[in-house]
């Protein structure tokens, strides 16, 4: 009988500017890794990173907790966690987390969940870290490529993405607040005018159709949201030098990355991203803030046994 399992799951990148809460992309910058161990009794948390070591207060431990009760597993769990993904800066750290500890805990007790009842699972992580519920993340994470939220009922749709793909990502060195994907939730319009909404609607409509016709362009161009990145920009010092910029280097579209605040442009592996990611850099030192720039592709996912 198993008694450890370890699986690894990508970070990603929520909203891809107008899909609010529905669009996740998983990406190869970063893994974090999760091992569960069987145990006489008890749920325990084992890191040697900067993160909650209660269950109650860390996302792989909450979506422990909730599987343990919800298969009435009478076995203790040890959990032991290896960030990768770096937390706080939107690219999917807690939802790396509760992804890999959901699909190792379907592995380690033999329950074979499904992909929607997987991220389910995984959301209750995601609960802990940001005030309410939203799959995006978690959802790339567990399945990997691009993903769309369905809520009410969960159904999660799944598309492979363009293999020329490529997204070039700029990491500020800037203090986030502690809750920060709450904060940056608050200053999100409770209501918005139908013509913006239209817009969003296009544009959405359009990364969907660029993600089934494999048309990287079609993404990047698509990349427009006029609802929540005006809300949020001013939570990132320099944000509009660095889509400008990366713009100007022949990226074909620039938003927020999921709750901020790392920036993200799409490209094709055609273009010069080294000039982008350079450009984007550029951006933030005009305001005098250095930044990490990471070159990466769509990853699969913690739950995809392809290779
Ligand atoms: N869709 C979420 C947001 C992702 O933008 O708030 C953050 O994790």
């Amino acid at each position: 009988m198993t008694s450890s399992i370890t699986i690894k799951a990508p970070s990603s990148t929520a909203n891809l500017g107008p899909g609010f809460d529905v669009f996740g992309l998983a990406i190869d910058a970063f893994y974090d890794k999760v091992t569960l161990t069987k145990t006489k009794s008890g749920i325990t948390i084992i890191t040697d990173d900067n993160i909650p070591t209660n269950p109650e207060n860390n996302t792989a431990g909450l979506v422990v907790k909730n599987m343990k009760k919800r298969f009435k597993i009478k076995n203790g769990i040890e959990i032991k966690i290896k960030k990768g993904v770096p937390a706080g800066f939107g690219m999917g750290s807690s939802a790396a987390s509760a992804a890999a500890a959901a699909v190792a805990f379907d592995k380690l007790f033999s329950l074979k969940l499904d992909g929607n009842s997987l991220v389910e699972f995984a959301g209750f992580g995601e609960k802990a870290s940001a005030g309410s519920v939203h799959y995006d993340n978690v959802a790339a994470s567990v399945l990997g490529g691009f993903v769309i939220v369905k809520t009410n009922p969960l159904e999660v749709i799944r598309i492979e993405p363009p293999t020329n793909l490529r997204m070039c990502i700029a990491v500020p060195s800037i203090k986030v607040p502690k809750k920060k994907t709450k904060v940056s939730r608050g200053v999100i319009p409770k209501k918005i005018n139908l013509t913006d909404s239209v817009l969003n609607i296009s544009n959405a409509s359009a990364i969907v159709a660029g993600f089934m016709r494999k048309d990287s362009e079609l993404i990047g161009n698509s990349i427009k949201d006029v609802i929540v990145e005006p809300a949020r920009q001013h939570l990132i010092p320099g944000f509009a030098k660095v889509k400008q910029n990366a713009l100007k280097s022949g990226a074909l579209g620039v938003t927020i990355s999921g709750a901020g605040p790392s920036v993200i442009a799409f490209s094709k592996s055609s273009a010069n991203l080294k000039k982008i990611s350079q450009a984007m850099s550029r951006g933030f030192a005009s305001k005098k803030i250095k930044c990490q720039t990471i070159i990466c592709k769509p990853s699969k996912g913690a739950a995809d046994k392809r290779k």
